[in-house]
């Protein structure tokens, strides 16, 4: 087959409207933004600003019925807005989703093999036993889990939260997607836990050419790993573009509030210190 040089993923005009309690809720109104072949996309934003949900209906994971698409989303050139059945054949073969809690997207009652094996399966149902162990302690081995042979059989409990990303990158690897839809992958972990698992997407990325629709809240995590980086608010990109740029030279006020929450940026803020005053000294 030729080798195909449109993007993974091509976002036009996307608005998705949620039914709530509340009424109805235009999460996401009218984005438009592509993935490449070994690119790294970042969504960033506040909490609310809409970032899952444009995750999560480009991967129509959105309840059916309380959830309103519009617009276009090709993945691998499939429409999953125009047609559902798209969405269901590129999920877990195109297109994978590493998750953000590590702690409850595992199944407690099941060991970390039987479930990487699981998810080997689906992308290969003749798979053997004993292929899919063999498959799977080298994918372990790939996400930088020790003594991958010996873990097999142990269960996600057994695991610190870093492993359990780590096993969960390896679970979405599984189905050799061409893209990896990442929403908010680190934001469990603690900070240098956190980088060794950046580390390693970025590592798994070199190597294979994968696609990543990265989604993240901190602009420290979006510099570290990002091509570009689209600025969400309340449903909207307010700012896009290379990552530099975006770092560097913010235009917008709302990046800049941004930037000014990731403390490794400059030198210290000697107005912010002499904030410091304790409460209730002598003024
Ligand atoms: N399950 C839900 N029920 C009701 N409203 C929701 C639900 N999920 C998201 N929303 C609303 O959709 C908007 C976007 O949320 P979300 O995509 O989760 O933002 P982010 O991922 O950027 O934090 C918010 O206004 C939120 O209140
Ligand atoms: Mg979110």
């Amino acid at each position: 087959m030729a080798e195909d040089a449109s993007p993974l993923l091509e976002v036009e005009d996307l608005q998705i409207e949620l039914v709530t309690h509340r009424g109805v809720v235009r999460a996401v109104d009218g984005v438009s933004f592509t993935v490449g072949q070994g690119e790294t996309v970042t969504l960033i934003g506040e909490s609310g600003s809409g970032k899952s949900t444009t995750a999560m209906g480009v991967l129509r994971l959105l309840p059916e019925g309380l959830a309103v698409l519009s617009g276009t989303a090709r993945v691998g050139g499939e429409d999953v807005v125009a047609d559902p059945e798209a969405a269901r054949r590129v999920r877990g073969r195109t297109v994978s989703l590493i998750p953000q809690d590590p702690m409850t997207a595992l199944s407690p009652v099941h060991t970390i093999g039987r479930q990487l094996g699981d998810a080997l399966r689906l992308r290969h149902p003749g798979l053997s036993r004993a292929e899919a162990r063999e498959r799977g302690t080298r994918l372990l081995d790939q996400v930088r889990i020790s003594e991958p042979g010996t873990r097999w059989k142990t269960y996600p409990h057994q695991f610190s939260g870093g492993m359990l990303q780590r096993i969960l990158i390896a679970i979405a690897l599984a189905a050799e997607p061409r893209l990896l839809v990442a929403d908010e992958p680190t934001s469990a972990l603690d900070a240098t836990v956190q980088a060794g698992v950046l580390d390693l997407l970025l590592d798994l990325q070199e190597r294979t050419g994968v696609g990543m629709l990265m989604i993240t809240h901190d602009l420290g995590v979006a510099r570290l790993v990002s091509d570009r980086i689209h600025v969400m608010k309340e449903g909207r990109f307010v700012e896009s573009g290379p990552a530099e740029r975006i770092v560097e030279r913010p235009t917008h006020p709302y990046t800049r509030t941004l930037l000014a929450a990731v403390p490794a940026l400059g030198p210290w803020d000697e107005d912010g210190l002499a904030d410091h005053t304790p409460l209730g000294a002598a003024r």
